[in-house]
């Protein structure tokens, strides 16, 4: 038996480069090692994305392209959309029943979202409890751990503390009490060096065409240290450098020494890497390409998800309502 991953992703856009050398590269490795569940997380999409709601679900196929794309495999890993399992549902609300709000009103993730995201007016029941629902997430298959990045590492406690709370109340261990899996992921930063977002709209999508990539890079924030084509530059802080190092392994070097010499300019460098991204994205477009267009095979794989994770949700929420006497 091998131990089971669960990890998910909010369909609120379409995937950057960001989650493919971050998140998906990774999930693609640990498919080979694990027993994962993947899923696209559409009711946590609608805690923050409710105004807009429509959008949602052309995200969730445009995302499942992106992660057939770059190699989860339905064969090797469950795939699968939250939406798609209603039992995730009823232990939100078992989870929601025994989890205290000051545990919930003190989360930093929390805190930060509603005072940074005013407009889209966060202080509802629902997201306050975004936490609990992703505890449920994550314990409905008794996932022993959970591939993230720091951010939810905050989310990640809370759903041991309601393990234990649950176990304490109910007088029965069903749940293993999740551990984050954090692996090092090179990090990058978004076209004008800020975190990569899509509410900054920094980022070059996976599905951007090769005109849209040239464009998005040509307008990359350089050294600001260099002025004049003629001024030394400084790659080890400059963001186009950054992009070299993962998308163009085989030119980085010599992009250093040009750069460092001053005997290539910026724009002329820009150019250059925007040709490394279009060639690095070829393979994966491809492949974007194949399963764009093949809508059958799209909801095959989420109806074969769904059905391998309802048969693991239900048998756990069976014990769960045993435990309760409900
Ligand atoms: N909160 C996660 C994020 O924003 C998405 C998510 C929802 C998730 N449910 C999950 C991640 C369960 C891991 C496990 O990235």
């Amino acid at each position: 038996m091998r131990d089971r991953i669960l990890s998910g992703m909010r369909p609120t856009g379409p995937l950057h480069l960001g989650h493919l050398t971050g998140a998906l590269k990774n999930w693609v490795q640990l498919q080979e090692k694990y027993d994962c569940f993947f899923m696209i997380a559409d009711w946590h999409a609608l805690m923050s994305e409710y105004k807009d709601s429509m959008r949602i679900k052309e995200y969730c196929l445009d995302n499942l392209i992106d992660w057939l794309a770059s190699g989860l495999d339905p064969e090797k890993s469950t795939l699968f959309r939250q939406s798609d399992v209603p039992e995730h549902c009823e232990l939100n609300l078992i989870l929601s029943i025994i989890t205290p709000l000051g545990w919930l009103e003190r989360c930093p993730t929390y805190k930060e979202q509603i005072s940074q995201l005013k407009e889209k007016e966060l202080t509802t029941h629902g997201f306050l409890g975004y936490p609990v629902l992703q505890a449920a997430d994550i314990i409905i298959y008794k996932a022993k751990y959970v591939p993230v990045g720091e951010d939810q590492l905050p989310h990640l406690e809370l759903c041991r503390e309601m393990v234990r709370r649950f176990h304490f109340l109910f007088k029965k261990e069903i749940f293993p009490e999740p551990q984050a899996l954090l692996t090092e992921t090179p990090k990058l930063l978004g076209l004008d060096g800020r975190k990569m977002s899509k509410s900054y709209n920094n980022f070059i999508a996976l599905s951007d065409s090769p005109d849209e990539i040239r464009k998005k890079v040509a307008a990359m924030f350089t050294d600001p240290q260099r002025i004049k084509i003629t001024d030394p530059g400084h790659p080890d802080t400059c963001n186009v450098y950054a992009y070299y190092k993962l998308f163009a392994p085989q030119l980085y070097e010599e992009v250093y020494e040009q750069c460092k010499n001053a005997e290539i300019g910026c724009v002329q460098d820009k150019q250059r890497l925007a040709e490394c991204i279009v060639e690095f994205l070829k393979p994966f477009q491809e492949k974007r390409k194949k399963f764009a267009q093949d809508r059958n095979y799209l909801d095959k794989v989420l109806k074969e998800g769904a059905e391998k994770a309802r048969a693991v949700a239900s048998s756990t929420l069976e014990e769960v309502k045993k435990a309760i006497g409900i």
